[in-house]
């Protein structure tokens, strides 16, 4: 719904807008800010680098709001900095990049996108987890690379991989996108177990401890927000409790895996493989041991990257953000006691 002009003390409010808006090639995104130009004071950061935080904080010291990507680092300095601002509207469902705590103090309202994004992350999971399996990108490269000669022929032995049809998959965590895993790998034969941190139930996934998870499954799938309690919950430990020629699947969030250990756990041929969307730092460094690794299928964190996923991620979190300046709550809010202030 859209409203407006908004107006904070008697003046438009005043919004930053992350260049994720800027420079858009679709005609819809592109409306989708001219409107909220309309009705808003909108600046927008299009130069192509990230800001600095130093640039970040003097962009946000005299806004009410912002609209943000999840490579706008919005720390407690950068919330600080922005003395007015009394809405963070994330087109992401991940929030790791805010200080929830810090904004939560000042009473400023954290929005995020969940729900728009399931069926395309779901299918990039699926994705990974193929080509993981029968080394797709492996073959893809020798074929490229003129390695398929009338020598190498078809080898009976040549990439043999691994089969989904009854193999067991383990989803660790069952929110949203772990239960449209699930849905899609039901169709692919697999055995289903899953271990969420709330004991949820979800029918067709046998409910398994963590532990369990890591012991009886071929493939682990990673489907948890990161969070405190979330870090690293894939470590040293857990690799050794994984089976032999396991294979690592992670979509979510970076942090959630030691990836020291991850390196040691594939070099060792303790894990066959594993097929990456996400990493401890972004992008990762070219020296990464993990680039030079085969088995490993490595995506730049595009879980939700079809036009219309993020068409709808745009469209949602400029919904947040403007029942935020019309002093609703905003539809997806993740610090609800934010709105008690
Ligand atoms: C998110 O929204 O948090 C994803 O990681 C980006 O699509």
């Amino acid at each position: 719904m859209t409203q407006g002009p908004y107006r904070v003390d008697g003046r438009m409010a005043r919004v930053w807008v992350s260049d994720a808006m800027a420079g858009l090639a679709d005609r819809a995104r592109r409306d989708l800010l001219a409107s909220l130009r309309e009705r808003t004071r909108c600046t927008v950061w299009n130069l192509t680098r990230r800001p600095r935080p130093d640039e970040l904080r003097a962009a946000l010291a005299d806004q009410d709001a912002i609209l943000c990507v999840l490579t706008d680092r919005i720390d407690a300095a950068a919330i600080e900095a922005g003395r007015s601002l009394r809405m963070i509207s994330s087109v992401s469902v991940g929030v790791d990049h805010i200080d929830l705590e810090a904004a939560t103090r000042r009473g400023i309202a954290v929005a995020n996108t969940p729900g728009v994004l399931v069926e395309t992350t779901a299918e990039l999971t699926l994705g990974l987890l193929l080509s993981v399996t029968r080394r797709v990108v492996e073959a893809d490269a020798d074929v490229r690379g003129g390695r398929w000669t009338p020598e190498a022929r078809w080898q009976i032995s040549g990439y043999l991989g691994k089969d989904l049809a009854g193999s067991t998959l383990g989803l660790v965590g069952l929110g949203a996108i772990g239960q449209a895993v699930a849905a899609r790998a039901r169709a692919f034969g697999l055995r289903i177990l899953g271990w969420s941190r709330s004991g949820r139930e979800v029918s067709g996934v046998e409910r398994a401890s963590l532990a369990e998870v890591l012991a009886e499954s071929d493939f682990v799938s990673l489907h948890l927000a990161s969070t405190p309690e979330t870090r690293q919950v894939i470590d040293a430990s857990a690799f050794k409790q994984m089976k032999s020629g396991a294979i690592l699947i992670n979509t979510a969030r970076g942090d959630l895996v030691d990836e020291e250990a991850l390196v040691e756990a594939l070099s060792s041929g303790h894990l066959s493989g594993a097929g990456l969307d996400v990493f401890a730092q972004e992008p990762i460094a070219p020296s990464h041991p993990l680039l030079s690794m085969p088995s490993v299928v490595l995506t730049p964190h595009i879980g939700s990257a079809t036009a219309g996923t993020r068409l709808r991620m745009v469209e949602l979190a400029v919904a947040n953000l403007e029942a935020g300046l019309a002093g609703r709550p905003p539809l997806h809010c993740v610090n609800p006691e934010a709105l008690a202030r």
